[in-house]
């Protein structure tokens, strides 16, 4: 049964693994006194080779292990969810809001190039999908937009390679179509990939402005709450309830290792 989300209610947030966390930190940062919950599906993980029939069907399972806690709205933390099934988590989250990270980042990003040549990376299903691109050119027809998969960044986020000599070829690799396209703007259009911002930013270079959509999705939260009048009041900082599908101590550790912060529970929830 549903009942009436307050203003102290949790914010729900999930991604298909630790890649939300990007997310969870700059809610944390923005808003320090929400209650936030968070769903990370480690046992499915990646999503972004996975069809759009088995993202849709995970998109929807996802929303209601977070709506058993009572949200008061639902931040999908994952671009591929975003991308392909963010139809499903507003029916499935129905009459709550729902926020994206993709129209953040596409947004953000349109405001910020100068020259309006954007590079965006995701995931396959991300690219694949066009969606940021058209989110792109619906906010401002004139930029051109260059996009590549990088599938190879989330297993290295999630394996907590950061700073290492592999990410840093890889990335090369990665960025070199978009770099010879002389892009302004690099959006980083999947939650894992901020975690590995250093290298990429590093490979981008100086003349590149790299668009986090955790960020810009975290800003979005905030604004709709203190427009809605639904900000939790108080001043203490809150601790986040993490849940996960599979390996909570791996989860634990990348936490550790992301947040900079001590590890609250992790609990274990079947899928
Ligand atoms: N972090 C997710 C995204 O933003 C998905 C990564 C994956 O599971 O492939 O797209």
């Amino acid at each position: 049964m549903h009942r009436t989300p307050t203003s102290q209610s949790p914010i729900g947030i999930f991604d298909s693994g630790v890649g939300g966390l990007t997310v969870l930190k700059a809610m944390q940062k923005l808003l320090p006194s929400e209650q936030l919950l968070y769903f990370g599906d480690t046992a499915r993980v990646p999503y972004g080779t996975k069809s759009q029939v088995t993202i849709r069907r995970y998109a929807e399972e996802d929303t209601r292990i977070l709506l058993r806690h009572q949200p008061k709205m639902i931040i999908v933390a994952c671009n591929t969810v975003s991308a392909l099934a963010l139809d499903v988590v507003e029916k499935t989250a129905d009459p709550l809001p729902v926020l994206g990270v993709l129209e953040a980042g596409a947004d953000t990003a349109v405001e910020v190039t100068r020259t309006g040549r954007i590079g965006v990376i995701g995931t396959q299903a991300t690219i694949s999908s066009n969606a940021y691109a058209y989110a792109i050119n619906q906010a401002s027809a004139d930029s051109e937009v260059f996009s590549t998969a990088c599938p190879l960044f989330v297993p290295l986020a999630e394996e907590g390679m950061l700073n290492n000599e592999a990410t840093r070829l890889i990335a090369r690799e990665y960025l070199a179509p978009l770099l010879a396209e002389e892009i302004d703007t690099l959006v980083l259009g999947c939650t894992h990939y901020p975690i590995l911002r250093t290298i990429i930013e590093e490979t981008a270079g100086t003349g590149v402005t790299i668009i986090d959509s955790a960020e810009a999705v975290a800003a979005r939260a905030a604004a709709l709450l203190r427009n809605t009048g639904m900000e939790a009041s108080g001043t203490r900082a809150t601790i986040p309830h993490l849940m996960v599908s599979d390996l909570p101590q791996k989860f634990s550790s990348l936490y550790r290792l992301f947040m900079n912060a001590t590890v609250p529970d992790v609990e274990l929830v079947e899928v």
